[in-house]
């Protein structure tokens, strides 16, 4: 099969297609024959060098959709063909509240979806969601799950509340705002470009405040009559995330499954103590997250935001579009 293989940390612009070994189904796995796949944050970090637990040659990519070419012994109700998702949380373990020793995340250490076929374990895949493209279908499993456990599993987000997502450009700040409109909750937002802050407007966010050019922690406070929103959601880090702590409401939740800008300066414990804060933080999510997630884009009744797609040839320019935060959504890489 063709894939793009990491043989050691690269530049983005250095990825090609090259042949690779099919993958063979082991014992509980099958092997998926993908049409799309899509680009996360996690497979920059990797082709930069700046993940923990690198292993070369590697096969990035978490997310895919496609159809089960070969199935491993000991698989039960799944038929060849089926058209698949994929869940990238692999081996989650029993507990619902965090996974277990076993966990990883497709493509690190298992090969992933940069390729034309890829093997996982039968459990993680699920009928695909109907009435979406490939592309968008594509888009959904690890931003999809990775919001929806924010919002909703951990942040507990409620109809009439104020749910603040930093940075909406973000793949999986895009579904966090769709998650939260779809509850029934006030959706304000955040960006570093004026142009983000007018398509999330235009996808049902009430208000969105420059970052780099407005002081949008008083921005937040003013939109909420002076408290600040009940939830925040971070996947920012850094002087962001202590920010947000400020821009919470007393006894707020805030949410952090992230830290694209690093780690946080200088924290102001007062700020949790005193505010009476809830700070959650929130990675993929379980095999019942990702099902209720699933049939959230279900029938097409909830689109994915697709920002731009590539050939899998062209992965590289997809990851450096994504480094310079140029994108709103998710990039995709077509496959087949
Ligand atoms: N814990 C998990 O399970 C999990 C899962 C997925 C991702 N992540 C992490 O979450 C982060 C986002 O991932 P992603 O794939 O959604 O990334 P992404 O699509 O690359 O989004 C990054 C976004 O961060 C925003 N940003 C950058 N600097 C900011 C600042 N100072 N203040 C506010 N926003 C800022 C930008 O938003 P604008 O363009 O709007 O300015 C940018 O588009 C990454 O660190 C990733 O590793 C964690």
């Amino acid at each position: 099969m063709k894939a793009i293989v990491l043989h050691s940390v690269s530049e983005p612009e250095a990825l090609r297609l090259e042949e690779a070994p099919d993958p063979a189904p082991g014992p509980g796995q099958v092997v998926v024959r993908l049409r799309a796949a899509a680009v996360n944050h996690r497979d920059l970090w990797i082709c930069r060098g700046r993940y923990a637990g690198l292993r070369f040659p590697i096969i990035p990519g978490s997310d895919g959709v496609g159809e089960i070419a070969a199935i491993g012994r000991g698989v039960a109700g799944v038929s060849s063909g089926a058209s698949v998702a994929i869940n990238p949380s692999l081996d989650w373990g029993d507990d619902p509240r965090a996974f277990g020793p076993k966990f990883r995340i497709l493509g690190l250490p298992d090969n992933g979806t940069f390729a034309e076929q890829v093997a996982v374990p039968a459990a993680n895949v699920l009928p695909r969601p109907a009435g979406l493209t490939d592309e968008e279908a594509a888009a959904v499993p690890l931003a999809g799950l990775t919001a929806y456990r924010a919002v909703v599993t951990r942040g507990r987000a409620q109809r009439g509340e104020t749910v603040l997502v930093l940075g909406i450009g973000g793949g999986v700040a895009t579904y966090a705002l769709l998650i939260a409109r779809q509850i029934g909750a006030r959706v304000l937002v955040t960006s570093g470009s004026d142009e983000k802050l007018a398509r999330a407007r235009a996808l049902g966010a009430d208000q969105g405040f420059n970052y780099k050019t407005a002081d949008w922690v008083a921005a937040a406070r003013e939109a909420t009559g002076g408290l600040g929103p009940d939830l925040i959601i971070d996947g920012t880090g850094g002087a962001t995330f202590e920010q947000a702590l400020d821009a919470a409401r007393p006894g707020g939740r805030v949410v952090s499954y992230g830290a694209t800008t690093g780690n946080v300066p200088e924290l102001t414990v007062r700020r949790v103590f005193w505010k009476q804060l809830s700070v959650l933080g929130s990675t993929m999510g379980s095999p019942d997250d990702f099902r209720a997630m699933l049939a959230l884009f279900g029938e097409g009744r909830q689109r994915p935001v697709v920002d731009r797609v590539f050939s899998l040839a062209d992965a590289g320019a997809a990851l450096l579009r994504m480094e310079r935060a140029e994108q709103f959504g998710k990039i995709v890489l077509r496959i087949a």
